[in-house]
């Protein structure tokens, strides 16, 4: 059972890093398999809507401009679940999620059943580190893009400053619950 943990922060020791780090923890001691990715340190820029829209994401599945997004969709897509954790930027997923979701909900999201993230349990967390504003925005626009790829949302966790200390227990404990949901869909069970 393999699960990607991607996180978009640019701090490497911030709240962001903390949550992917207990998400991690709580896969591991689930049993999972788990795969660490840090956007800020790969190249993957934004959607170029090409030929005037649409490019080959509409026709072939698959990204034209040539970065480290190639990759990635890969990964994402052969990945058993995914985590995806973000720092709260304007309410908003960080810039470097936001390209990269973009890009793959382009690639996956016109596709139905035959999306490579059909199905796939998805944990989304939305770390706001300032004003506490604008968590669940984020969280609403991250639902959204999971509807659009047609994963199955597991859980959409919200952590701020005041509440780090429990929603990183949290989050621990649904990483280990998600490595068990993976492991009774993978033997058929669900
Ligand atoms: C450009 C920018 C915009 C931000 N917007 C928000 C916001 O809308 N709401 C909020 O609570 N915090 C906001 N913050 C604070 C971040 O959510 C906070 O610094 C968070 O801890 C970032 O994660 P990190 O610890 O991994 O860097 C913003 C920070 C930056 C740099």
């Amino acid at each position: 059972m393999n699960t990607l943990v991607i996180s978009s922060s640019p701090n490497n020791d911030g709240l962001t890093a903390a949550c992917a780090q207990a998400a991690m923890e709580g896969l591991k001691a689930g049993g999972a398999e788990v795969e660490r990715v840090s956007l800020n340190q790969l190249d993957i820029g934004k959607c170029q809507a090409c030929d005037r829209g649409w490019g080959t994401c509409k026709t072939k599945h698959r990204c034209q401009v040539q970065d480290d997004f190639q990759a990635l969709h890969e990964r994402a897509c052969k990945a058993d679940a995914l985590v995806l954790v973000t720092p709260v930027y304007w309410h908003e997923m960080s810039e470097s999620a936001k390209a990269f979701t973009d890009r793959l909900r382009r690639c996956e999201g016109n596709r139905g059943e035959e999306s490579g993230l059909y199905n796939h349990p998805m944990l989304m967390v939305a770390a706001a580190g300032g004003s506490g504003n604008g968590m669940i925005t984020c969280l609403a626009s991250m639902e959204r893009w999971i509807d659009h790829v047609k994963g199955r949302k597991f859980d959409l966790i919200p952590v701020n400053r005041w509440t780090r200390d429990y929603k990183l227990v949290t989050i621990r404990a649904a990483g280990e619950a998600l490595a068990g949901l993976q492991a009774e869909m993978y033997v058929g069970r669900l």
